[in-house]
């Protein structure tokens, strides 16, 4: 039997009750419900992310798609596409072809502002999808979900949840992201217009029982619960934003997005694609295009496979606001491991890094393969014992997290509103590919930016041009500096 849990319980629960003994069930993911399956010895495995693929209908990223992904756009995989921990998609063929040709797409991801607390597992599929963005050079639309996060708890006040959303806007900023190319908005903010109607056609084609198949859904789930699905999937299709992709709908229904998300989201998009499948443009034969999806995996809590990081429980997670002796503290103390009991017994048979949560840390934040490679190697053969692999994890934690930190400090209240201004977006797309991107254009024919409702001033697409060039030319000198320290190494 599947459990039918709140995903908010389960993420509130401290942990001795989320790694307590349960009864026998299956696994179950969607967006409420993250939950591995429970052994008859009440023990809760970790998710089997294959049989996810079989049960959702995805697809596996293979090499032969990542071998594809290279060539097409000139750049190595992320490491998370290296190592499975992004490991399944719908339709990223598609969107490697219209790239190839120079097709516009954009991409699509979102977060709940549900608490201050962000940790590093909140912010992998953020890496990811600026990744992406520095890849294809394509616009992105973040959603802030505070209505989900009032809707799907019993006690959050929407003040609450509106309060948690500037804050977390930041923690988006500080990944990185382009102000150029990135929308992000809150669901209460930006309602209305173009993407209201498309809520609204996207809810008519939804019906009470499909939503109930979908979601497991009850007689006593209140109706906003039920509706929010066609909230989160009318941001899916490129006409909900007319400021960035022109009002012109017989076009912009069918330019498609691609969206990164964990693997749970993966239900409203499935149920977006069937809907898109469905809707003709008017009374013509356009259809409106599938959203295409590349999903991830999650991180594991402290306490090792089968548990999943909480905003709620600080020993579950580290978060980053951490200090580096926090973070020190929290890995020698609570993160589980593969190693043996005794010096003797590692040094003959060997850690299994299969659990080790150090050792998973570095398959999620250790660039180099060769090195990761060597620490396993060492590991499973037990040359190297687990303080070793656990200060190897420290201080690649601490490094993450301090840049982190260090961009965050400088994300202000200006760059929120930056950020979340309802403007047109600048891109460019494929470099060698033969279309040019079309652009918002205003009457003049320069990309529209007006001031006023909180939309660019011409100041401040001037300060944002200035401030490009200046980290162009930080780029161009890193790399140079870069340049000549290897041609130093190499002559010693
Ligand atoms: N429902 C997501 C959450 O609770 C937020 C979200 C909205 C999202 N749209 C998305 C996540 C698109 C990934 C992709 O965090």
């Amino acid at each position: 039997m599947a459990t039918n849990v709140n995903a908010e319980a389960l993420k509130e629960a401290p942990i001795p009750e989320s790694i307590e003994k349960q009864a026998a069930s299956k696994q179950t993911v969607d967006p409420y419900n993250v939950q591995g399956e429970v052994g008859e010895d009440g023990v809760v495995k970790a998710i089997d992310y294959n049989k996810l693929i079989e049960e959702f209908g995805t697809k596996k990223i293979d090499q032969a798609l990542l071998d594809r992904l290279e060539r097409v756009t000139g750049k190595k995989p992320h490491r998370f596409l290296r190592r499975g921990i992004v490991f399944s998609h719908r339709d990223l063929e598609l969107i490697l072809d219209r790239y190839e040709k120079g097709e516009p797409f954009f991409l699509y991801t979102g977060r709940g502002p549900s608490s201050d607390s962000v940790h590093v597992g909140h912010t992998i599929p953020f890496e990811f999808t600026k990744w992406l963005q520095d890849t294809f050079d394509v616009p992105l639309v973040i959603m802030m979900t505070d209505d989900e996060k009032y809707l799907f708890s019993d006690k959050r006040t929407i003040e609450e949840v509106e309060g948690y959303c500037s804050n977390n806007a930041k923690d988006i900023i500080a990944v990185g992201f382009d102000p150029n190319k990135t929308f992000i908005f809150s669901d209460f903010q930006f309602m209305g217009g173009a993407f209201y109607k498309n809520v609204v056609r996207l809810s008519k084609h939804i019906t009470l029982n499909q939503a109930r198949a979908i979601f497991g859904f009850n007689d006593s789930t209140n109706i906003g619960r039920i509706h929010f699905g066609s909230i989160q999937g009318a941001s899916s299709w490129a006409s909900s934003f007319p400021h960035i992709f022109g009002e012109d709908e017989s076009k912009t229904v069918a330019i498609p997005c691609l969206i990164p998300c964990a693997i749970d989201q993966d239900p409203y998009f499935r149920m977006t694609r069937d809907v898109s499948a469905r809707l003709k443009y008017r009374n013509t034969n356009i259809s409106y295009a599938k959203p295409a999806l590349i999903h991830s995996r999650f991180l594991d809590a402290l306490q090792g496979p089968g548990t999943k990081m909480s905003a709620s429980i600080d020993e579950s997670a580290i978060f980053m606001r951490d200090t580096p002796n926090q973070i020190k503290n929290k890995i020698n103390k609570y993160a589980y491991s593969g190693g043996k009991v005794t010096v003797e017994e590692h040094r003959e048979k060997g850690g299994d890094t299969s659990v080790d949560v150090a050792f998973q840390y570095l398959r999620f934040f250790l660039e180099d393969d060769e090195e990761l490679e060597k620490i396993r190697v060492a590991y499973e053969s037990g040359e190297m014992l687990t303080g070793e692999l656990k200060a190897i994890c420290i201080k690649e934690l601490q490094t993450y997290v301090a840049a982190f930190q260090e961009r965050r400090a400088k994300v202000d209240d200006e760059a929120v509103k930056l950020f979340m201004a309802t403007r047109p977006l600048k891109w460019n797309g494929n470099p060698r590919a033969p279309i040019v991107v079309p652009q918002v254009q205003n009457a003049d024919g320069e990309a529209a930016a007006e001031g006023g409702d909180g939309k660019l001033t011409k100041n401040q697409l001037k300060k944002l041009e200035k401030q490009k060039q200046i980290e162009a030319k930080k780029a161009q000198k890193a790399k140079e500096k870069e340049e000549k320290d290897k041609a130093a190494a190499a002559q010693e």
